[in-house]
């Protein structure tokens, strides 16, 4: 623990220029809210406390991304960002320093953070050089390299405006220094009728004649604030893209690194390749030589060895067994389990049901609460009728049983070990192992049937379909 850091983090604003009813700071970026990035790199730097500053819907940031490691205070009215530090600070006797991090710079490199805690200096700010400086507050250096103040972009003049290193928002400095500049700035606040800034800290300590250090950021594009959905996406790609990069880097095939989402944890074999836009959620985990065609999303999904998922196939909560086929347009829901060389084919849905050991569904198929048995062969069109409008009821196929095309299984039923099922039943009794079972009309020809015909109106149309 570095008993010597406190970290408070700005997360009470509404984020208007989202247009969202989510507050700003819960906006997800690779599947988890802006903020949890944060408050992950928060905890890497092991600090005595965490203070999560909250205002806009608080109970819903509190719920969440509450933990026991983190006190949250309450910016009922949001006044500016040195209000909403000031609250975080006041009545703590927090001894050492304070980092200030936003809710709204999600992917903050950890090297710049350990870069201004290393600064000697009393104040420290992280800077960034950026090619379009719109949007954020400006650094004033004078001389260059020694910051003077900073001014937001509303209050700076049209030489200022050209400055193209700007505040990341991110500063440090010791604590009880910190509660005393925030003081200065309120008055100031007050005496311009406006916001309360942080970034009047500056100023105040340069007045009181202590050092202030300026830490450029060694990567700006991962600096800048998420204020609209522009920046939001510009982030996310941002962290795709790195995501991409890393995996490429482990040994992960990709077909294009710009044409990969990773919303969640990926773990993968040797030898494995994904097409593109393929999207990953949740906790996804592939064996060896598993190979994704392009397209596919993939939640909470086991894929063992050798298997193989063709394009936009849909699976979430399955588990694939070694050598599986799944797809093209395949969808596993939730407690679909394939083992050893089993087959899923196109247009085939799949929900709370196992195929046993090189099953095949091939086609067009809906297996709902089902058990399919080794070696089972499940024709086209085959439905397990599992839901009777109030109950779910359970279908049991034994091994090496064909079920013929275009079959209904009227749930709860059994269909024996080696039974076969003749092309279009209905089955609504258990079929025996072994022997044929078909429950179906009668095929018969009537070969006096006639096929009617229209009779010709005088004069008019001659009702000749052929015509
Ligand atoms: C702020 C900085 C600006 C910097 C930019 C970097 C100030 C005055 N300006 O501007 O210099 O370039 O960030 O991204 O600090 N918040 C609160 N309470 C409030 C106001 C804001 O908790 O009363 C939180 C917001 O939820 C957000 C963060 O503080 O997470 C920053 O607020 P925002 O309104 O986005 O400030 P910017 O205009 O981006
Ligand atoms: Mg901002």
């Amino acid at each position: 623990m570095n008993p010597g850091l406190h970290i408070v983090i700005l997360a009470a604003g509404k984020g208007t220029r989202m247009r969202s009813a989510l507050p700003k700071v819960l906006q997800p970026l690779g599947g988890r809210p802006m903020l949890a990035h944060v408050l992950e790199r928060a905890r890497t730097l092991s600090p005595a406390t965490i203070t999560v500053v909250v205002g806009h819907q608080a109970e819903r940031v509190r719920a969440a991304v509450g933990a026991e490691d983190l006190r949250f205070v309450e910016q009922v009215e949001q006044k500016g960002t040195g209000h909403a530090v000031s609250l975080a600070l006041n009545g703590q006797e927090f001894s050492g320093r304070v980092l200030v991090l936003y809710g709204d710079v999600p992917l903050i490199p950890l090297q710049d953070l350990e870069a201004c805690l290393q600064g000697e200096a009393d104040l420290v700010v992280l800077g960034a050089e950026v090619p379009d400086p719109r949007g954020y507050g400006r650094l004033v250096e004078h001389p260059p390299g020694h910051l003077e103040r900073i001014v937001e972009e509303r209050d700076a003049d049209a030489a200022q405006q050209r400055i193209r290193r700007i505040n990341t928002g991110i500063l440090c400095a010791p604590a009880a220094d910190l509660q005393r500049w925030l003081a200065a700035g309120e008055t100031e606040a007050a005496r311009r009728a406006g916001e309360w800034y942080l970034t009047d800290v500056v100023a105040t300590a340069r007045t009181e004649g202590r050092p202030v250090a300026l830490v450029m950021s060694a990567r700006p594009e991962a600096v800048l604030g998420v204020n609209d959905r522009l920046q939001l996406v510009g982030q996310e790609r941002l962290y795709q893209r790195e995501q991409a990069d890393r995996c490429l880097r482990d040994g992960l095939a990709l077909a294009d690194p710009a044409r990969f989402d990773l919303r969640g944890e990926l773990k993968f074999g040797e030898d494995c390749f994904v097409d593109i836009n393929v999207v990953f959620q949740g906790s996804v985990r592939l064996g060896d030589r598993v190979h994704i065609g392009p397209g596919c999303e993939l939640r909470d999904v086991v894929v063992e060895d050798d298997a193989c998922i063709h394009a936009y196939s849909v699976l979430e909560s399955s588990v694939l067994g070694p050598g599986c086929e799944v797809g093209p347009f395949a969808r596993l829901r939730p407690g679909a389990r394939l083992d050893a060389g089993a087959k899923v084919g196109n247009f085939v849905e799949m929900k709370n049901s196992t195929l046993g050991p090189g099953a095949k569904a091939s086609h067009l198929t809906y297996l709902g609460d089902a058990e399919v048995g080794p070696r089972a062969n499940i024709g086209a069109g085959t439905i397990t009728c599992n839901y009777d409008g109030a109950h779910k009821h359970r279908t049991r196929i034994g091994a090496d049983a064909f079920i013929g095309s275009n079959s209904s299984l009227v749930a709860p039923v059994t269909v024996g070990d080696g039974a076969t099922i003749g092309a279009g039943t209905v089955l609504t009794r258990d079929a025996p192992p072994d022997a044929l079972t078909l429950a179906r009309a009668p095929q018969q020809t009537l070969t006096d049937w006639e096929r009617p015909r229209k009779v010709p109106k005088a004069g008019g149309d001659s009702g000749d379909p052929q015509r």
